[in-house]
């Protein structure tokens, strides 16, 4: 791709992985460390697209021109996304979104003994990538998602894809040492179109070019 492909393209980005409050110094997270979602915001900066990054709990620094909106839990999250979502070209959801948090936060540190809970109860947070999809806002929008499987990977990428209504859907396998904080990733890239693009490992800058040259191609033809 050349250099400056996405020059006047606007993108959002998401990074990271929320955290769902338990109480105040308590909550539920993931382990992803953001740098996939950093390394996508940096290359789309790099060829000339007007980037914002909508970032969860992550200790990176902040890649060259872009503007970066810090978020905490999923819902949080939610809102950057809709208030950013109007006027961006494409949408890159490499954040790891709860699927659940804790129905009440206590406001108060829990205890141990007194009001130690048997059991955290869970509600569901609002899946943000299928808001977008299911409600698009134009028909040019490239809506992209990422999923982390760690078996079965085309069979579930495929069945998340139709889930989720996403035009592309990157899916990578995590697990024994896999993805989640290293510098390295592989994908698979499913198409809502059908089409699979492998995507060899290597580092998370390569996949990040890799997955704008897939989205590149899909606001190409409109
Ligand atoms: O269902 P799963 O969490 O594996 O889907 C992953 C994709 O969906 C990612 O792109 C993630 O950012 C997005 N997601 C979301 N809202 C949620 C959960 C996941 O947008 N509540």
């Amino acid at each position: 791709a050349a250099e400056t492909d996405l020059a006047g393209r606007r993108v959002l980005v998401t990074a990271g992985g929320t955290r769902e409050d338990i109480d105040p110094v308590r909550f539920l997270g993931n382990r992803s460390s953001g740098r996939q979602g950093y390394a996508l915001a940096a290359t789309a900066a790099a060829r000339g697209a007007k980037v914002v990054l909508a970032s969860a709990n992550v200790e990176l620094p902040d890649p060259a021109g872009v503007e970066v909106v810090r978020v905490g839990s999923a819902r949080e999250m939610r809102e950057a996304v809709l208030a950013e979502r109007e006027g961006v070209d494409a949408v890159v959801m490499a954040a790891a979104v709860a699927d659940f948090r804790p129905a009440t936060s206590a406001e108060g540190k829990i205890k141990k003994g007194e009001d130690q809970p048997a059991t955290i109860a869970l509600t569901e947070n609002p899946d943000i990538l299928a808001e977008l999809t299911h409600n698009r806002v134009n028909g040019h929008q490239v809506i992209v998602g990422f999923a982390a499987e760690t078996d079965h990977v085309l069979e579930h990428g495929r069945a998340k894809l139709a889930r989720k209504g996403c035009d592309l859907l990157v899916v990578n396998q995590v697990g024994e040492g896999r993805a989640f904080g290293s510098q390295d990733n592989q994908a698979v890239a499913l198409g809502g179109d059908g089409s699979a693009v492998e995507i060899p490992y290597g580092p998370k800058e390569d996949l990040a070019d890799r997955v704008w040259d897939l989205v590149g191609d899909r606001l190409a033809v409109v």
